[in-house]
């Protein structure tokens, strides 16, 4: 059990749906060497606001580290070896980035993870994401393991289906969800990140998002 901030007991591990689980500040021990090493990739790999095919610019500014990175631009989603920003390669995934990542799909019943991307979202308030499915990578057996640092948020999560009812999970500095199998292909999103501030982050929600792409 984990004590949130209010001093709550929460379950360490809460099934949210077949296949999906949430643990609970699962990444609190490592989050300073997270974090640090997110400014490293970031000062390589600097943070953007993408552009939707559609035409919008994304609120959630973003980055990647790994061998592949996830872009979006007016031509579609895709993953993409190289930054299109600067022509190179994206930074090496960090050491600490891919621990974290494989121990979580393990603990949460996906042995043998080893992901190959990271994007890495950062959120101002007001910054939100729109229920998607995250489908551009080349194997869906594997699944996704995805890690909160600094600023609370609300997830959601539902099923394969738009119009699945999404559940609100709050979750916050520490926490990791991983989903695969069943439940891979469920539609997910975040609430606008509210007003904040946070001792590890300020105002701002870092998200890392690892997937196995190629
Ligand atoms: C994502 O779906 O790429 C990010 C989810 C999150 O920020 O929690
Ligand atoms: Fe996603």
């Amino acid at each position: 059990m984990t004590a949130d901030l209010l001093g709550r007991l929460l379950p360490a591990r809460e099934e949210l749906a077949p296949g999906a689980v949430l643990l609970r500040g699962h990444a609190l021990p490592v989050a300073p060497a997270l974090l640090a090493a997110v400014t490293a990739v970031a000062a390589a790999a600097p943070f953007r606001r993408m552009v939707t095919p559609g035409g919008f610019v994304m609120s959630v500014a973003m980055t990647n580290c790994g061998a592949a990175g996830w872009v979006t631009d007016r031509r579609g989603y895709r993953y993409a070896g190289t930054d299109p920003q600067s022509g190179g390669p994206w930074p090496p995934m960090p050491a600490s980035f891919r621990d974290v990542a494989s121990g979580a799909a393990a603990a949460a019943g996906y042995p043998g993870f080893e992901p190959d991307a990271c994007l890495v979202n950062r959120y101002e308030p007001g910054a939100r994401l729109s229920p998607h499915q995250d489908r551009d990578e080349a194997d869906l057996a594997h699944p996704i393991v995805s890690v909160s640092l600094g600023l609370p948020a609300t997830f959601q999560f539902g099923g394969p289906d738009r119009r699945d009812r999404l559940r609100r999970v709050p979750l916050a500095h520490g926490d990791i969800v991983v989903w695969g199998g069943p439940s891979r292909l469920a539609f997910h999103g975040v609430l606008p990140l509210a007003e904040g501030e946070h001792p590890a982050t300020g105002n701002l929600r870092i998200n890392l998002t690892f997937r196995r792409a190629a």
